[in-house]
């Protein structure tokens, strides 16, 4: 194929596929009961979501709100035990299992210790997670990684601690609305290390404004000093309603898009030639660290609870959530009629996309070849019956022509090579549904 543009870079890559912003009101709203009946139920996920924080980054358009006035994280919490009730109650009589546990947000660490034990009993006791019994990831922030809440944590069974420090330079933190200062960071992973939880992750951000290959690998070289069993680095992306997206970008595309590139590849030579194994674009694990919470690869086939009004919800044939935005108004009321949603309510589902038979495989091919393990090609056939070939051909070739597949790869495995990307793969239906979504 010669002349057809190449694709940006990082224009958007996903959390998860299909992305929430391919979500749509379902039509009926289906009863969870219904939805659940026929699912294997003996190694689900849960997800608590819990969207507050102490800012709002400039880079984030996760789903969150700054502060809690008026006991929200109270009612929150009230919210919260509701709707795991209810959850419960739909999952049946035959005791559903836990294999993974995960609070995310938002961050997690924005509620009290006393109120982090309560949701610890939410997760235990209603929906019958055996915390101490599974990987339980935690999401922190420095300013809110305080000693008694990782305590709580430590003690409830947590077994990684994920924080986002974006960047060791003040000023780059700074200019990325990033409120923090160095020596508070520090603090917060000495308390963290102090907690004794098995693995520390730290997030690092790259194409921060004026962030160059030397201030890069600084801010590399002082994460590694408190050696963390997981990094992930993430690209630097602006999104439409958050606060970089509003001042718009400081350079060109090409020129933007180049220096996270140059930044991407310093970033994983610099951690390959510390010891670290490349297990995603954006994860990095020290050998000999335990996994010990869900990493990229969303696990394929098992299904997902989310509580919390941003988490997102996984049957075989439905993902679901409740609404979501980014802009500030619009997420505290979303959050507003979480809190006043009753026992029945929360027995249906209410906004969501069917993954239908296509979509299904290629979730699996997208999920899988976003691991630097790549995919092994008779795994996805005993899945599903017919071959990654088969199914995709003229897109892998495309992927081929481009040079973005291994061709060092053993044989049954399709790999991406150092330049292979991700979202080209969305379907033409997932991508349409999210150009169509009106931010807000
Ligand atoms: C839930 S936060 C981590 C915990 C905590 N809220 C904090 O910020 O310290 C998730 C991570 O996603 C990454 N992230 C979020 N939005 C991003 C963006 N627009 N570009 C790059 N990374 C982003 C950041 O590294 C951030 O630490
Ligand atoms: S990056 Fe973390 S602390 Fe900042 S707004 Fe997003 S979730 Fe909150």
């Amino acid at each position: 194929m010669t002349g057809a543009p190449l694709p940006r870079p990082y224009v958007s890559y996903v959390y998860a596929y299909p992305h929430k912003t391919a979500y749509r009101p379902l039509p009926g709203r289906p009863e969870l009961a219904a939805l659940w009946a026929d699912e294997p139920k003996d190694a689900l996920s849960l997800y608590a979501h819990i969207p507050f924080c102490e800012v709002r980054c400039g880079f984030c358009n996760l789903f969150t709100r700054i502060g809690a006035p008026d006991e929200l994280t109270t009612r929150y919490l009230d919210a919260l035990d509701r709707q795991a009730a209810a959850v419960r109650e739909a999952l049946g009589d035959a005791p559903a299992r836990f294999a993974a546990a995960a609070f995310g947000g938002g961050t997690p660490t924005f509620l009290t210790a006393a109120e982090l034990e309560r949701l610890c009993d939410i997760a235990e006791h209603r929906m019958g997670a055996d915390l101490r019994a599974v990987p339980l990831s935690v999401e922190t922030s420095p300013a809110t990684a305080t000693a008694d809440r990782l305590a709580v944590l430590a003690g409830r069974g947590a077994t990684r601690l994920s924080i986002g420090v974006q960047s060791f330079v003040d000023a780059e933190a700074r200019a990325a609305v990033r409120p923090q200062r160095r020596a508070d960071v520090e603090a917060a992973l000495g308390r963290i290390r102090d907690a004794g939880v098995p693995v520390l992750n730290i997030d690092l951000i790259y194409g921060i404004d004026g962030q160059d290959e030397e201030s890069w690998r600084y801010s590399l070289d002082a994460a590694l000093a408190w050696r963390p069993e997981e990094l992930y680095l993430y690209p630097l992306y602006v999104r439409p309603l958050t606060g970089l997206g509003r001042s718009g970008p400081a350079e060109s595309d090409g020129e933007w898009d180049a220096r996270r590139l140059r930044l991407y590849r310093l970033g994983r030579d610099h951690l390959r030639a510390a010891g670290y194994e490349q297990v995603s674009m954006r994860m990095f694990r020290r050998p000999g660290a335990a996994p010990a919470g869900p990493d990229d690869h969303a696990c394929q086939t098992d299904g997902m609870i989310g509580l919390g009004c941003g988490a997102r919800s996984y049957t075989s044939a439905l993902h679901y959530s409740f609404d979501y935005a980014v802009d500030m108004r619009e997420i505290r009321s979303i959050i507003d009629a979480y809190t006043e949603t009753g026992t029945r309510d929360f027995s249906r589902a209410q906004v969501g996309r069917w993954v239908d038979a296509a979509e299904a495989r290629r979730r699996h091919l997208l999920q899988s070849l976003l691991q630097a393990g790549g995919m092994e090609l008779a795994g996805y056939e005993k899945r599903f019956g017919t071959s990654a070939h088969e199914d995709f051909g003229a897109e892998l070739d495309r992927f081929a022509e481009r040079g973005w597949l291994d061709g060092t790869a053993p044989e049954g495995l399709l790999r991406l090579s150092a330049e292979g990307l991700g979202p080209e793969l969305f379907s033409p239906d997932v991508r349409a549904a999210m150009a169509a979504y009106e931010p807000k």
